[in-house]
């Protein structure tokens, strides 16, 4: 699918984003593995987590809706083995967390993905699961896992990353003895905080450990907005003079939240109101307005994992900041649904800004008006939406091929761009 996005004078209005993926994933295979029937209310509806959820209903989960957006769901009392493979589409979270849940049953199964999925590192998830004793063949999809009888470890993470660090949590709740995760600097916490809200007792001083033989219980949430999603139009409504959004019931959890500290960096009015929480998770609504000018910014160390998602579309931003943006040690760009230091570099590079790559990040020089373009997504949703953001300023407004993938994460981006956009 082609997308076609013209150049717009200013956004304004209310937004609900999507639900949070990270979440929605997560809440779907806690519920696979409660002591009790779960309930959840707004799951995002995106490709990637409906393959979590035909995954885990294939496995033996049971589910029924309730209307459009709840969800009931009952855990398998033994878990099955699937028909075929199971297939995870293009979303690695559904991999990896996949792969760390059956990893302590007595099961024989082949996880399958999409091309990109099958090109992921899956080494950094099958390593960890092998010490502990299951069998994994496959340093990439498709991945054999024989699950059986695991024992805890205590695992350094070489990088920071969230699905790792889930993975091998959501194994050590199956296995024997205490396993504990390290890792470099904090990633996203969603995992352990769903694991404390569900009642299962974890530590975390440094590294997160948890004893095995826990079962969470059965829950209910509202998943809230995600700030991933949000970020396409927080960074279209910094750079789209007169630009003033309310983004409303925006999941706020502080290891998200890298994208604020870059926009107050750049000088970008924003306020939060009315802070609630949502099993352990905190909510917000968030008012932004365009500022008179950016300041550039400068991304490395902890906060890169905080914001790791939005790198593609903070990438457009710097194109519009007054001077050099520098991005460093996001060496993990190179390995998410493409090389998005490459696709990133080579979509602006198109539309004239001036970009310098490095293996692990980007400098880029700014103010450019950029010039209209073709870009490639090469199927990356948010390389997609990341340069629909750039056709709003841009001279002419760009094409993007491939952007079918924006619907594994934002079903409804183009309505909502083209509903809050003032020509
Ligand atoms: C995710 C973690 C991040 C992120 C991905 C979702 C998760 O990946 O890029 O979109 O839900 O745990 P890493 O943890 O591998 O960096």
């Amino acid at each position: 699918m082609t997308l076609e996005i013209s150049p717009v004078a200013t956004l304004q209005g209310d937004l609900r984003p999507p639900s949070d993926k990270s979440l929605t994933h997560r809440a779907y295979m806690f519920a696979s593995i409660a002591d009790g029937d779960s309930v959840v209310r707004m799951p995002l509806r995106g490709e990637d987590c409906e393959s979590t959820l035909h995954c885990l209903i294939q496995l033996g989960l049971r589910h029924e809706w309730m209307s459009p957006s709840e969800i009931r769901l009952v855990p398998p009392r033994e878990w099955q083995v699937p028909r075929g493979d199971l297939d995870c589409g293009n979303s690695g979270t559904t991999m990896r967390l996949m792969s760390g849940l059956l990893a302590s049953r007595p099961l024989d199964v082949t996880l399958v993905g999409d091309a990109s999925l099958s090109r992921r590192p899956m080494q950094r998830i099958a390593e960890p699961l092998r010490m502990m004793g299951a069998t994994v063949e496959g340093d990439t999809a498709p991945l054999h896992i024989v699950g059986g009888q695991l024992r805890g470890i205590d695992y350094v993470s070489p990088v920071a990353s969230a699905q790792i660090k889930s993975c091998v949590l959501l194994a050590g709740l199956g296995a024997e003895g205490v396993t504990s995760v390290r890792e470099p600097s904090p990633s996203r916490d969603h995992t352990e905080r769903m694991l404390r809200a569900t009642g299962v007792r974890i530590e975390q001083n440094g590294a997160v450990s948890l004893a095995g033989g826990q079962r969470p219980h059965g829950f209910e949430i509202t998943i809230p907005a995600d700030i991933s999603s949000a970020a396409f139009f927080l960074v279209a409504a910094a750079m789209l003079p007169q630009s003033s959004l309310a983004i409303h019931d925006l999941s706020m959890n502080p290891t998200r939240t890298g994208i604020l500290d870059v926009l107050r960096q750049c000088g970008v009015p924003y306020e939060l109101l009315g802070e609630r929480e949502e099993l352990g998770e905190p909510v917000s609504t968030l008012e932004i307005r365009a500022p008179k000018f950016l300041k550039p910014f400068e991304i490395s160390g902890s906060l890169v994992p905080r914001l790791i998602d939005e790198i593609p579309v903070l990438a457009v931003l710097a194109t519009q900041c007054e001077g050099t943006s520098v991005i460093r040690d996001a060496r993990e760009l190179r390995v998410k649904e493409t090389d998005r230091i490459e696709t990133v570099s080579t979509g602006l590079r198109a539309m004239g800004a001036e970009v310098e790559t490095f293996e692990d990040g980007l400098a880029i020089t700014g103010p450019t008006k950029l010039k209209a373009a073709q870009i490639d997504a090469a199927g990356d949703h948010r390389i997609g939406m990341a340069f629909a953001i750039a056709g709003l300023i841009s001279d002419g407004g760009v094409k993007i091929d491939n952007a079918e993938s924006i619907a594994t994460s934002y079903p409804g981006f183009t309505d909502d761009l083209m509903r809050l956009a003032i020509i």
